[in-house]
């Protein structure tokens, strides 16, 4: 008898990469012989219901893009991680600990180069009825302007926890600065150094132990964000830029996250890289998303199949042992990160199942991407994303990023 092994897919109101997903693992029709067994792979979307805590449910591994934001979502894959050992990309228990502030403190605590970052209070209390009495005695008054002088214009104010843009100001002045404060209401803000000019805004998406460094230009609009560029970074600055959002994952324990870096010259400075849910639609990817499709496949069937334990808790005192340790520098410290976070996420016994279990994936993913069933997908996405009178184009478009693709699989 296989063993099968149910993958779930807990989605909110995207419907490409699952269908993209569902499609491929179709096509595979993968049967593994491993460790003298042989393993086969369902997928299926995940409905939500009441539960009892002590039900057993049927997936061994769930990719979520949910619990972000839904409540039941986060609560129900904390039960199936702590009682059923289920395997989630992510697990909620560091991503909702671990928000944008954590990961700062962490990773200037590992020695990288964060932007000077300061924490304000509130500018407007909350609904919590002590909170007068609590401020009135223990919040100093503090001038503003004078948090803003110690790190010097310009800089970003932003949410400690945000996300997607929301609530985010460059400040080049005090006037603006007040302006911001004022807006944020009750929201907790960081100010950040701005890193300007910078030369190159990275973007890399990491899957397990993938990552794709990709050119992505901010003031774009949301589909013409990743540039399509190869060897846009010297070699040494690209492979710094992969031990970075690797190291992160690695002492976080995330399996798929964003990290947005900026590079002058040579110096990579990390500003967002705590991504629950790391934007994967093929309107943004384009040309990159089938390399997201196989880099999600790949993980989810390498740690079904070799029955990778997820690890709930964190072992931050090895990282910290290397970011405390005054004899090192920081290429060091990062050849060190880099060892860990590879050892952490498997890296060499993955390529060599990829190797051997999935060497049709490249192929199998090339005809999809160049199949009518592919095609109708994108003209589904398109249609439902953009105005009608944008259709003809934006499909012109996207055809063309995806054909370019699949010619270059072709002739590499
Ligand atoms: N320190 C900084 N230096 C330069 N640009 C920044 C900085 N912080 C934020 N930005 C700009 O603001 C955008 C949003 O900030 P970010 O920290 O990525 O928040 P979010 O989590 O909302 O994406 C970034 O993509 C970048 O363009
Ligand atoms: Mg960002």
């Amino acid at each position: 008898m296989p063993r099968n092994h149910h993958i779930g897919l807990h989605l909110g109101t995207e419907d490409d990469w699952p269908t993209a997903f569902e499609s491929v693992l179709d096509r595979l029709k993968l049967n593994i012989t491993f460790a003298g067994e042989s393993h086969t792979f369902t997928t299926e979307r995940i409905t939500i219901e009441p539960f009892d805590l002590r039900y057993v449910p049927k997936y061994h591994l769930v990719i979520d893009r949910l619990a972000w934001w839904h409540l039941i979502s986060r609560e129900w894959l904390k039960k199936i991680a702590l009682m059923d050992d289920v395997y989630l990309f992510n697990s909620p228990f560091t991503f909702q600990a671990m928000e944008k502030h954590a990961a700062y403190c962490a990773m200037i605590r590992l020695g990288l180069k964060v932007p000077a970052t300061w924490m304000l209070p509130v500018k407007q209390p909350g609904d919590n009825e002590r909170y007068a009495e609590t401020a009135a005695r223990y919040h100093q008054p503090f001038q503003l302007e004078q948090v803003a002088a110690e790190i010097g214009y310009p800089l970003y104010m932003k949410p400690f926890d945000g996300g997607q843009w929301v609530g985010v100001t460059r400040v080049p002045d005090d006037a603006t600065l007040h302006r911001a404060y004022d807006e944020s209401g009750q929201r907790l803000m960081h100010l950040q150094k701005a890193v300007e000019p910078f030369d190159v805004f990275v973007r890399s998406l990491s899957i397990g132990a993938e990552s794709m460094v990709m050119n992505y230009d901010p003031s774009q609009p949301l589909h013409a964000r990743y540039q399509l560029s190869h060897n846009f970074l010297e070699a040494g600055v690209g492979d710094e830029v992969v031990t970075i959002g690797r190291t992160i994952n690695a002492f976080f324990r995330w399996e798929m996250n964003s990290c947005e870096s900026l590079v002058q010259g040579p110096e990579v400075s990390p500003i967002d890289y705590a991504n629950a849910s790391p934007d994967v639609a093929v309107t943004s990817l384009h040309y990159y998303f089938p390399w997201a499709i196989s880099a999600l496949l790949k993980w989810s069937i390498f740690c079904s199949t070799t029955n990778r334990r997820m690890r709930l808790d964190q072992d931050t005192r090895v990282w910290f042992d290397v970011g405390d340790d005054p004899d090192l520098t920081y290429e060091q410290r990062l050849e060190a990160y880099r060892t860990m976070a590879d050892d952490y996420f498997d890296v060499d016994a993955y390529r060599e199942f990829c190797g051997t279990h999935l060497a049709h994936l490249d192929e199998v993913m090339v005809e999809y991407v160049e199949s009518a069933e592919f095609d109708q997908m994108l003209l589904r996405v398109v249609t439902s994303t953009f105005p009608p009178h944008e259709h003809d184009h934006f499909v012109a478009h996207y055809r063309g990023l995806l054909a370019a693709w699949a010619s270059d699989q072709q002739r590499s």
